[in-house]
């Protein structure tokens, strides 16, 4: 069920063949070169900062907020996230991009913040669980979480939260099989995965 690569994450019925038989084929292949070389030349930006170990500026804007943080090019996103900017909802599991239990959006994407350095992620848009409760607004995964009994110890609970949200953006009708297959980067040790579709279904039959 897990197709952690080609997920990328989330997209489960959308090949790359079947999105260029869009409508706008020139448009959208020169809009991937030009996103496919920004990314290109941030990561060689961020790897040559990497190799210096002095701590440096570093700016993330997370859940619209900016911190403005002195870090090491080697810290981790996740480490940056709980460690400098005190928001504990993403957990440090695995630290290898196999449970997601760290999971965050960057840009709306849901995306492993164990594997990625902070300084590669400036001024990108940047949330984590803690949004998804912010002001007293409640997004509706987290309460049918909680009617599925989609949690048990909860530590998977927070990424998972997150990547449902993230996935029901993108898929805000999915059918159960594309739920199981887009929500195959994140693992329940508990084994609360049942609950978590039926949430994730109900979701999507209500629009999501
Ligand atoms: S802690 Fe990041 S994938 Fe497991
Ligand atoms: S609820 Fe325990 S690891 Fe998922």
């Amino acid at each position: 069920m897990r197709d952690r690569e080609t997920q990328e994450r989330y997209g489960p019925d959308v090949s790359r063949r079947s999105f260029l038989k869009g409508s706008g084929v020139a448009v959208a292949a020169t809009a991937i070169a030009t996103a496919a070389e920004e990314a290109l030349a941030q990561d060689k930006k961020a790897a040559s900062a990497a190799s210096s170990s002095k701590a440096q500026d570093v700016e993330l804007t997370i859940n619209g907020e900016v911190h403005k943080l002195k870090l090491e090019p080697r810290v981790t996103l996740l480490d940056a996230i709980r460690n400098d900017c005190h928001l504990t909802g993403c957990k440090e599991v695995c630290t290898t991009k196999n449970c997601g239990a760290c999971t965050v959006m960057i840009d709306g994407k849901a995306v492993y913040a164990c594997t990625r350095l902070a300084i590669a992620e400036q001024g990108k848009k940047i949330t984590t669980v803690e949004a998804l409760s912010a002001g007293g607004k409640v997004d509706p995964v987290i309460p049918c979480f909680i009617k599925h009994d989609a949690t048990q110890c909860g530590y998977c609970t927070p990424g998972f939260v997150v990547a449902t949200r993230a996935f029901l953006n993108e898929h805000p009708k999915a059918t159960l099989e594309e739920i199981q297959k887009g929500l195959g980067g994140n693992l329940c040790r508990c084994g609360t995965y049942d609950g978590v579709a039926k949430c994730a279904l109900e979701l999507a039959k209500g629009g999501a």
